[in-house]
């Protein structure tokens, strides 16, 4: 490793991938039985396959919406389905009450956005260890909604690890502390159907493996800020102890520039649930999907990574905004 194997920069990798130039983002019963105050699939484990399916509607009225929600909501058996809607269902054609805090993703610094692979009206996502129900999920048709994007992930080898070898998980909150973090709760200044729901947040990031393989693994380190082989922060001994950025205040352990020096969250967490992707052997990437309670806990932290070390090594082409719906039969309150 680190033997000038591949020396590609990243304007030439993006050129590669004919992506530079793309400017601007650009069952009715079922659901009824979804009884719980949330949906599945959040705060579970997450399993080893996922479909992210985003949809516009083409139904002329609400109650078409509603039954097309109800329809893409509709359980299978082996997998998690949960929806999500995107900031788009709320604008004139329903009169729907939108999420106070829902609007299109915006592009970010290294964006390089392709527009048929951000937003949509509706957002589903199947989660299975069964590959075939991924499967189905993708090529799933619904009256009523027309697929915009869709992509399937794993996670290698059955591990929480992504493709550039790095552990996952270790910032997520706690499972106990899960709830006030994730689901928007009464009094969030929020209309009352969305108590229950979340924010989920989607961004498509295509990864630049030449370059990062030809990296040394001292150096990938110092672009996270934790260790290869147990995901322990720089200068500790234990995946689970905390970074010591107060022990550390010229960056020379936990480099300035890192992932979770500037990712690091205070008391505003998210919850992070990504998947990796291989569509080819030269387009490999990272779902990368949270769950918060508002969305300006995202934004800050992805407006302090502007500028880390990791951006070299990712291409952000795609994803969205949605608001999550509460459990239960959600169309009652969102089309009421
Ligand atoms: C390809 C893109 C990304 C990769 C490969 C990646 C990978 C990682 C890894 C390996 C960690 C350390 C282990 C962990 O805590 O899970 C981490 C932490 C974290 N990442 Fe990312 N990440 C990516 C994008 C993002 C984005 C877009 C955000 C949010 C804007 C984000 C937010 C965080 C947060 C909040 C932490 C925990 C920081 C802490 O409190 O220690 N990451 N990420």
């Amino acid at each position: 490793m680190g033997v000038g194997v591949v020396t590609v920069g990243r304007r030439s990798f993006l050129a590669g991938m004919g992506v530079l130039g793309v400017a601007g983002c650009g069952a009715e019963q079922a659901m009824a039985d979804r009884s719980g105050e949330h949906q599945d699939g959040v705060v579970s484990p997450a399993q080893a396959r996922t479909a992210l399916v985003a949809f516009d509607v083409t139904a002329s009225d609400r109650a078409g919406v509603g039954a097309a929600l109800r329809a893409v909501a509709q359980p299978i058996p082996g997998a998690t389905v949960t929806v999500a809607v995107g900031a788009s269902l709320f604008d004139r054609r329903f009169g729907l009450t939108a999420p106070q805090r829902l609007v299109a993703m915006p592009a970010f610094r290294n964006d390089v956005l392709d527009p048929a692979w951000c937003h949509g009206d509706v957002l589903v996502q199947v989660g299975s260890d069964q590959s075939e129900l991924i499967e189905a999920a993708l090529a799933r048709t619904v009256p009523g909604l027309e697929p915009r994007w869709r992509i399937s992930g794993f996670h290698p080898d059955g591990q929480a690890r992504n493709l550039f070898g790095f552990k996952e998980g270790a910032g997520n909150p706690a499972a106990s502390d899960e709830g006030r973090h994730v689901w928007v709760h009464a009094g969030d200044d929020e209309p009352a159907w969305c108590v229950g729901g979340s924010y989920q947040v989607v961004r498509l990031f295509r990864l630049a493996m030449p370059i990062w393989d030809a990296e040394s693994t001292a150096r990938q380190e110092r672009v996270f800020g934790r260790r290869k082989d147990d995901g322990a922060p720089l200068g500790r001994a234990d995946e689970h102890d905390e970074p010591d950025y107060a022990g550390d205040p010229d960056g020379k352990v936990l480099p300035f520039d890192s992932h979770i020096r500037r990712a690091n969250q205070g008391d505003k967490r998210i919850l992070r649930r990504s998947h990796s992707y291989r569509r080819a052997a030269d387009d490999v990437g990272q779902i990368f999907v949270s769950f918060q309670r508002d969305l300006d806990r995202f934004e800050t932290i992805q407006q302090r990574l502007a500028g880390e070390a990791l951006e070299r090594y990712v291409l952000p082409f795609g994803g969205g905004y949605y608001f999550l719906l509460p459990g239960g039969d959600v169309t009652r309150g969102l089309l009421a």
